[in-house]
């Protein structure tokens, strides 16, 4: 029997739902959720994440803030527009579009954003504080797994995942959050000897490889009813895939998140979560 679709859309509307009732409740008290974002040079796919950010915080009633910089600015220029935000009370989110320029230093500008503002769950603080599983703003394509996972009911606990990503964005992050769940976690990557071995023996396997001509997860490398989340997006022959064939996968899985229609969503709607966690913060703090 064929395994079952992990619909990241129908997960990211319940969340939003949920989201709209909180912002609902702000604005009764005075108020009004807001993220910025700072997109640095004119990188196609960077331009279409930010837009298509600003467009879900506005149906839920987040504010935006644009801040679209030139692919040549300074790393000081950068460091004022943070500071700016950072002191600007109307702002509760500030998210910094990766990857930056080359001339710019990534931990210095992440580290650069107050902590209670980092929506993006990726300021030194924010990681120390969910590797000892005591995080408020997490990482938003980890958590939005998670919360794929709760939504399904899919118990982790005694589970044994392979993930195939190291990176702070994604798999870092996520090891911390499944371990948490009880999961026994392998992270790959790519110097891992035998990856196939261990997709083989994976009861869950979360791959964010992104790109088809070396990594395609198909159903000869998976056990059966294994649990599939793909994570990656790329264009192949004209289509965005994933790192999984889904049609193959989803024969031998019990799980398979699609791509598009994923995992993608779920990043935006736990950002929209952050800004709304970030906005209550400010709330506690300055009220
Ligand atoms: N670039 C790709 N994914 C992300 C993300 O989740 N946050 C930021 N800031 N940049 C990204």
């Amino acid at each position: 029997m064929a395994g079952q679709k992990i619909d990241g859309i129908e997960v990211s509307n319940a969340v939003k739902e949920i989201l709209k009732d909180a912002v609902k409740k702000l604005n009764s008290e005075n108020v009004v959720p807001c993220l910025a974002t700072v997109l640095v040079g004119d990188d196609p796919a960077s331009a279409t994440y930010v837009k298509n950010k600003h467009i879900a915080c506005e149906k839920i009633g987040i504010k935006t803030k644009d801040h679209k910089l030139s692919a040549d600015i300074t790393q000081e220029e950068l460091n004022k527009i943070i500071d700016k935000l950072n002191n600007d009370k109307e702002v509760h989110g500030i998210l910094v579009q990766l990857p930056l320029s080359k001339q710019l230093d990534e931990f210095a500008t992440i580290s650069r954003i107050s902590p209670i503002k980092d929506v993006d769950g990726l300021t030194p603080q924010n990681v120390g504080l969910l590797s000892m599983g005591k995080s408020i703003l997490r990482p938003c394509t980890p958590s939005g797994i998670m919360e794929m996972f709760y939504y399904y009911k899919i118990n982790l606990e005694g589970k044994n995942i392979v993930m195939i990503n190291r990176s702070n964005l994604i798999g870092k992050p996520l090891y911390h959050l499944l371990l948490q769940n009880n999961a026994t976690v392998i992270s790959c990557h790519s110097k891992t000897d035998n990856l196939n071995e261990y997709c083989k023996n994976a009861d869950v396997i979360i791959s964010a490889v992104g790109d088809r001509s070396k990594f395609k997860l198909t159903s000869d490398m998976i056990k059966q009813d294994a649990i599939v989340i793909d994570v990656a997006i790329s264009r192949h022959e004209g289509k965005l895939v994933g790192d999984a064939d889904y049609d193959d996968i989803i024969q031998k899985a019990s799980w398979v998140t699609p791509v598009p229609g994923g995992v993608g969503p779920m990043t935006v709607a736990m950002l929209l979560k952050n800004t709304v966690t970030a906005a209550s913060l400010s709330k506690e703090i300055v009220g």
